[in-house]
């Protein structure tokens, strides 16, 4: 019997195993796929930062004029994106390789299921642990919409592998992966049109931030409040305000959300508790059932990689007899479109529905010098929000170049629950974008 068997092998599931092998407790990993590394490395997180990087370069290419630099012939070559993006994948995927093996981290392939609280299978192997870690992530959601099953519907794990770049794309879901695949289309000059069935895009961000992003993407042709009917062939039908309307895409990318992998795999048939979200977890990520937790996306709680790490850890902390606890409060979230959007913790609305008395500041990031140097000709806007009783930083939000390396400052602060007078008195590098935080708590 192992000490611990974890099922699936992404950032849930392998930093589990690491972190746990770390501390010499001995772990079995299962995973499906052929390479470790689950949506995140391979089809997720990494391959889409890597095209984004390279559609944002041809783009600052064609713009270098404006900084005094001229790219005559630039040119977009998607074969070669593509190529740089397997293989950043597969060096990544080769770390992991090489973590399992340092921690001594037994890993077998194969789609795994659930027999019991202690009792795994691979085909007619059973694997036995004294704890078990459940990490199946999620999939996209398929909405049922007429004619979904269209050669042009691509999910954002098939978009990934495109031979040719289309010359008009339909977005559907104007949400976090909606948001970063217009903006790498528009970046190429793809025509891009994005259907969502809100009124506004982007549901995690504040509405007020959402319109700036919208604003400063004008190449995007946004749908708002639109209710996609049917899609026949490469026509997308939606209504909207009683109307109904038509477009037409070479292909129609659904980014609508992602549901968690919870059925065919024995759960429910272990007695495992799960809910419309996912399995239910408690704050030490225990389910109902005594020695088994779930960790990342199959919870439904945040379905962020950064937030399966954190998960991954609390559980082995807890096995390993650390007192820890899950917190969801300061996880940043980013969008790495163009310009970027990052945000942690309360929004001014979310504040204000949760009943508190809050104080807020908002500038734009073009006053933040090294901003306006580098990235002034796309615009920004940074948000804080103060709770007004305790002083204390609840939520910075932001829209603009460079917001997603520096979102991680703003989590730092909320986690540690710093208030405004401790802030001020913290020095930031300048000139660094970091310092709108700064520029915008002065303005309160
Ligand atoms: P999402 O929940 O962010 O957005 C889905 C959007 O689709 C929503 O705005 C929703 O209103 C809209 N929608 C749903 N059904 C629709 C319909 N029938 N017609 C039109 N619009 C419809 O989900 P998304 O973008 O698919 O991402 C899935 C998950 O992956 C999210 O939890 C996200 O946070 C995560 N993710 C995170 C990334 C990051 O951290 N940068 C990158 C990509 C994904």
């Amino acid at each position: 019997m192992h000490d611990i068997v974890i099922l699936g092998g992404g950032p849930g599931g392998y930093l589990a195993a690491e972190r746990a092998g770390a501390r010499g407790k001995s772990v079995l990993l299962i995973e499906k796929e052929e390479v470790l590394g689950g949506i995140c490395l391979n089809h997720g997180c990494i391959p889409t930062k890597s095209l984004l990087h390279s559609a944002k370069l041809y783009r600052h290419g064609k713009e270098g004029a404006q900084f005094g630099v001229h790219f005559e012939n630039a040119r977009y070559d998607l074969k070669a994106a593509m190529q740089w993006k397997r293989q950043a994948v597969e060096k990544l995927v080769k770390g992991v390789d090489f973590l399992m093996k340092k921690y001594n981290v037994e890993v077998v392939q194969g789609e795994g299921r659930m027999v019991d609280r202690q009792t795994l299978a691979v085909g007619d192997e059973t694997y036995q642990g004294e704890h078990i870690i459940i990490s199946t992530g999620s999939r996209p959601a398929m909405p049922p919409i007429p004619g979904i099953d269209s050669d042009a519907v691509v999910t954002s794990r098939d978009i990934l592998q495109i031979q040719e770049l289309p010359k008009k794309i339909v977005i559907i879901g104007g949400g976090v992966i909606g948001m970063e695949f217009a903006s790498y289309f528009a970046c190429l000059e793809v025509e891009v049109h994005v259907v969502e069935m809100l009124e506004e895009i982007i549901p995690v961000m504040d509405p007020a931030l959402a319109r700036v992003m919208r604003k400063e993407m004008p190449e995007v042709d946004f749908h708002l409040g639109a209710r996609v009917e049917n899609i026949s062939g490469k026509k997308v039908t939606y209504s909207k305000d009683g109307k109904s309307a038509t477009l037409k895409g070479d292909m129609i990318l659904m980014a609508t959300g992602r549901i968690p992998n919870t059925d065919g795999l024995g759960f429910r048939e272990a007695g495992m508790d799960i809910g419309k979200q996912g399995i239910r977890v408690n704050e030490q990520m225990q389910t109902n059932l005594p020695g088994v937790y779930a960790v990342g996306d199959v919870t439904g709680k945040s379905m962020l990689a950064h937030t399966a790490y954190r998960m991954g850890e609390v559980a082995v902390n807890d096995i390993c007899g650390t007192r820890d606890r899950m917190r969801y409060h300061a996880i940043p979230w980013v969008v790495y479109s163009l310009p970027e959007a990052a945000g942690c913790g309360y929004t001014e609305q979310e504040a204000a529905e949760a009943g508190m008395e809050i104080k807020t500041a908002s500038v734009p990031m073009r006053i933040n010098g090294r901003f306006l140097a580098e990235y002034g000709n796309i615009g920004g806007v940074c948000t804080v929000v103060v709770d007004a009783e305790s002083d204390r930083l609840i939520g910075v939000h932001m829209v603009g170049g460079g917001c997603s390396e520096l979102i991680f400052g703003a989590a730092a602060m909320i986690e540690a629950e710093l208030r405004v007078r401790d802030i001020r008195e913290i020095v930031f590098p300048h000139p660094t974008v970091s310092e709108i935080i700064r520029d915008a708590l002065w303005e309160l």
